[in-house]
């Protein structure tokens, strides 16, 4: 029988996590999302699902800081997501994103942020209504956000800078 674990990324995953990165999206994008990401400190947690020892899912948070009157209340972004394809609807995505919920609450931290589809991360707790006040270039409906305690409500969104320099091509 199949035993899936779930752990956290070590700097010996890279190329597996690299590799179900191009697969699951198709395109090299946000697997150089990822490394920028490691690269530049900004990331905050990195969790890999593996099955029988292959790594066969990856979730990334990053820093976020969401900035309002000169305060900026740090936050982190939930991105990128990604499951090996010929193993889509058998739960690894959703084993990462709640164990890594569990370990960021753990961990103190109050808000985050993703930018997906609504019906996909709505299951998590995410929503457009807690993140509709947030000023982003990203606002729209997939824009969505939880809290875990006290924060901002409105504010600016300020992401890692891989985010502009990966992803703006
Ligand atoms: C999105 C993704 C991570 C989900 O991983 P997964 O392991 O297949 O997800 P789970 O098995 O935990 O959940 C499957 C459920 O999510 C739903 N789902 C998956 N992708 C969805 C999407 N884009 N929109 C809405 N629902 C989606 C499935 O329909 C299924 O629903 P059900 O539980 O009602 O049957 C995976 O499909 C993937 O890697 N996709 C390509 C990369 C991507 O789009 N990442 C997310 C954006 S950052």
């Amino acid at each position: 029988m199949s035993m899936m674990s779930i752990r956290a990324a070590t700097i010996k995953d890279r190329e597996a996590i690299r590799l179900v990165e191009e697969h699951a999206f198709g395109q090299q994008a946000e697997a150089g999302l990822v490394d920028a990401l490691v690269a530049s400190g900004d990331s905050v947690l990195e969790l890999v699902a593996e099955e029988d020892g292959q790594v066969v899912g990856h979730v990334l948070f990053s820093r976020l800081y969401v900035e309002t009157n000169g305060h900026r209340h740090p936050a982190v972004a939930l991105a990128p997501l990604a499951v090996e394809p010929s193993f889509h609807g058998t739960g690894i995505g959703g084993a990462l994103v709640r164990e890594a919920h569990l370990r960021l609450k753990q961990a103190g931290e109050t808000l985050s942020i993703v930018l997906g589809e609504p019906a996909y991360y709505g299951r998590f707790g995410y929503s457009h209504a807690r993140a509709s006040a947030f000023q982003s270039d990203y606002q729209c409906e997939a824009l969505q956000a939880q809290a875990w305690g006290e924060a901002p409500e409105s504010g600016k969104l300020v992401y890692a800078p891989a985010f502009t320099s990966e992803l703006a091509a």
